[in-house]
């Protein structure tokens, strides 16, 4: 049985880590076999049970007292370190056949879709069976111009991992059932964001706006909660229809 591999990334503080264990307890509840990865060694508490953990084999403390580095380079050399990892990883991965893999990665984006190590661990483990669940964080993507630059960072780590992409907005609980009609309408409907950008009145902005909706960015945004744990069912469902749906992988990427 192949395995799916989803990673969850965006922002740091869009909520990766609140999401993850959302998702394992959705599983739990579907008795959905699972396996839940932290990936981030910087974390101090995780809230849910970690079948592996990178902090088992290094913390960013660890790194920082080893290479006299501040914790940003500590961040940096973590991630990198983590290539070192891969046949410990895919083999414990391997070893539990679970058919869900739930991988939560580092706090800052760029570390999991800038760093080499990330696509040496996502082409080890299996690239053909693997998705990002990429967070929108809620309160930059209230307005226009944050909708759009989160956008554009969501499209820039597809462009780089190579793998698809569901996107979803985080913590919708927050926003006002308005604000939440709005956003998931700029998604859905990128018309009705040129309107908006229009409003704000930045040619860059505008600029920006036709080069993703020309290259096939925009996707419809999932509203979820890990709070509530609305809208968990609808990224399965959208997972489930990457891997099963028989869409053209090529497609779903651009
Ligand atoms: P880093 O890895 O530290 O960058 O953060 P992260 O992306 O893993 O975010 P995390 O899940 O730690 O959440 C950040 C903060 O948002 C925490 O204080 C969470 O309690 C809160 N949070 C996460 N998900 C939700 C949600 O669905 N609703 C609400 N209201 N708060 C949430």
């Amino acid at each position: 049985m192949d395995q799916v591999f989803i990673y969850v990334t965006g922002t740091a503080g869009s909520g990766k880590t609140y999401l993850t264990k959302a998702l394992a307890e959705w599983f739990d509840l579907k008795k959905l076999d699972h396996y839940v990865v932290n990936l981030d060694p910087g974390a101090d508490f995780v809230p849910y049970s970690a079948d592996l953990d990178v902090r088992e084999w290094f913390t960013l403390e660890d790194i920082m007292n080893r290479y006299n580095v501040g914790p940003n380079g500590a961040q940096i050399i973590g991630a990198d370190l983590v290539s070192t990892l891969v046949d410990d990883i895919k083999e414990e991965i391997e070893l539990s056949s679970s058919e869900y893999v739930i991988i939560d990665t580092p706090g800052q984006l760029e570390l999991f879709t800038l760093r080499e190590s990330s696509r040496i661990l996502i082409n080890a483990l299996n690239p053909e069976r693997s998705v990002m669940v990429y967070l929108f964080d809620p309160v930059v993507s209230k307005t226009p111009s944050g909708f759009l630059s989160i956008l554009f960072m969501a499209s820039s780590a597809i462009f780089r991992l190579e793998i698809p992409q569901v996107l979803a907005l985080s913590k919708a609980d927050i926003l006002t059932e308005g604000e939440l009609e709005r956003v998931v309408e700029w998604s859905q409907d990128p018309e009705s964001l040129y309107d908006s950008l229009n409003l704000e009145r930045k040619t860059l902005n505008l600029e920006l706006f036709l080069m993703l909706r020309e290259a096939g960015f925009f996707r419809p945004l999932i509203p979820v909660s890990a709070v509530t744990g609305y809208g968990i069912e609808d990224i399965y469902d959208a997972i489930q229809e990457i891997f099963y749906g028989g869409d053209d992988l090529e497609r779903i990427l651009f």
